[in-house]
């Protein structure tokens, strides 16, 4: 009997069940989109039983598109939208609040008095966790949560709240309560995770007033998670892999080797450097994280966080209605060319890395009389990949080595415009793989390795295959001028320093 894996990709935006076969190829899948809130400026919440049943929507989809039943699916691999924090009833296992997700700025304030509070604590945060005090991650939400909702500390103290991202309450639904589980990617997004001993750490749980009794258990990200209730799917199935959605892209780009980047382009874009066993300290405010950990061996990556990238897209069709379809816009921009002097700052939900800015708001700059619809439109793809240069630029500045490939993935990565200019504004060559749906296949390959499926990473890595090359062809000149633009209209939006 054929053996297949199948990857839940929980997204910001959508969820998604992928079903591939053993040699990474896409058999079948499904998707359903879920309801944003945005309750106020800057606040963006997900409704977590409306992600669990477009969960088990998806899947029972994909099984029955594709024929296929729960014995021949060898094991599930879950990755997911990171940060975003969900508190649940253990005894009932019902959130007792809507999901506070990633983007969500509404805990700006009490960062910035924790960090006017303490002088040492963002240097705190940054050497036990990797990660700055930025209302992004999950620990301020959480501790949010706690406040605000009636008797929940006390409530959490007592262990009957647990509090998990998304991996995590997916796994509490999927085996029916019996497993309080994350994986080492996605505790080192939450702010309370000791990324170098690999526990969390009671100075963060203190300072960000999270109590221990409500975190889940940290495994490798490839591990028996636990086993689907029988009546969810057919029958029981293993849940073998877990990995935050931007580490999953890595390991889905076969980036195992210290020095390979892969960016992802999807509401918003995330590179990672595979930094080996070496966890790196930026001095350019990128983020350490956990690329992966196989085996309690742990792969450190150096992360870069833009929040709005496929989103500034979404915009200029859902929010303002200058286009009807995204994929138009590779055909406008191409019109249009790469220099009519218009720039797009896509700071919606303020400025991610490398300037932290949660205050700052979106602009755009350079317009005329003459300006049409095509140079914004060409001005927001622009956009992602201007960003995407100010974090290789303060990669570099830390450290890391020229970088000479990036590996792109994520829907935007299939515009091919979008890629040419960024292998022309980042002057690297770029490698787009056949399957650009690599964050499931991360998550995919994972399960597969805790199944035997796969024994290796060199396995792996034997089964990416590159797609399209693109090799810059700016001129040195031509790209300073654009990119001194980019610079200037940032500087713009930006309120602090
Ligand atoms: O850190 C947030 C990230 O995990 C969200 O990814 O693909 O939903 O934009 P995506």
């Amino acid at each position: 009997m054929s053996q297949y894996i199948l990857s839940i990709d929980q997204g910001t935006t959508s969820t998604r069940a992928i079903l591939f076969d053993t040699q990474g190829n896409i058999v079948d899948s499904a998707q359903q989109e879920f309801t944003q809130f945005f309750p106020a400026d800057g606040w963006v919440e997900h409704d977590a039983e409306e992600i669990w049943d477009s969960t088990l929507t998806v899947c029972r989809e994909v099984m029955k598109k594709s024929d296929t039943s729960a014995g021949s699916i060898a094991a599930i691999g879950i990755t997911n939208q990171r940060e975003t924090a969900i508190v649940w009833d253990r005894a009932t296992g019902k959130p007792i609040h809507r999901a506070i997700v990633w983007q969500d700025r509404r805990t700006a304030a009490t960062c910035l008095q924790l960090k006017k509070e303490n002088s040492h604590a963002e240097q705190l945060v940054q050497s036990i966790s990797g990660l700055l005090v930025d209302p992004y991650f999950s620990a301020t939400k959480v501790a949010w949560i706690l406040d605000e909702v009636d008797g929940a500390r006390q409530r959490a103290e007592q262990g009957e709240l647990a509090f998990g991202t998304v991996d995590s309450f997916l796994l509490w639904r999927l085996t029916g309560g019996k497993s309080h589980k994350t994986d080492a990617t996605n505790a080192s997004r939450t702010n309370l995770f000791n990324i170098h001993l690999q526990d969390w750490d009671d100075r963060l749980l203190d300072l960000f007033k999270v109590p221990r009794a409500m975190l889940p258990e940290v495994e490798d990200s490839a591990a028996d998670f636990g086993e689907t209730l029988p009546e969810l799917l057919g029958s029981a199935i293993p849940i073998a892999g877990i990995a935050g959605d931007q580490q999953a892209a890595l390991i889905g780009q076969a980036g195992f080797k210290p020095g390979m980047i892969k960016s992802t382009y999807g509401t918003g874009c995330f590179m990672i450097l595979n930094t080996g066993t070496r966890a790196l300290t930026s001095e350019h405010r990128l983020l350490s994280t956990v690329a992966y950990r196989l085996k309690g061996e742990v792969t450190y990556g150096l992360e870069g966080s833009i929040f709005i990238a496929g989103a500034a897209i979404q915009w200029l069709r859902d929010g303002i209605e200058l286009i009807e379809n995204a994929k138009d816009t590779e055909a406008m921009a191409q019109e249009v060319g790469v220099d009519h002097g218009v720039y797009m700052v896509p700071a919606f939900t303020g400025l991610g890395a490398p300037y932290w800015d949660p205050e700052a708001r979106g602009a755009l700059f350079g317009l005329t009389r003459d300006t049409g619809i095509k140079a914004i439109v060409a001005a927001g793809l622009q956009s992602v990949a201007y960003q995407t240069k100010d974090l290789i630029v303060a990669m570099q500045a830390d450290g890391a080595e020229q970088t000479t490939t990036l590996r792109v993935d994520g829907g935007m990565a299939a515009n091919n415009w979008v890629v040419q200019f960024l292998s022309d504004i980042l002057d690297v060559e770029v490698d787009r793989p056949e399957v650009i749906e690599t964050t499931a296949l991360g998550a995919a390959y994972l399960a597969g390795l805790q199944v035997g499926i796969y024994n290796s990473l060199e396995e792996i890595a034997g089964l990416w295959h590159c797609q399209r090359h693109f090799t810059p062809q700016m001129s040195a000149s031509q790209r300073a001028k654009l990119y001194d633009g980019w610079i200037n209209a940032v500087q713009r939006v930006r309120t602090m320093d």
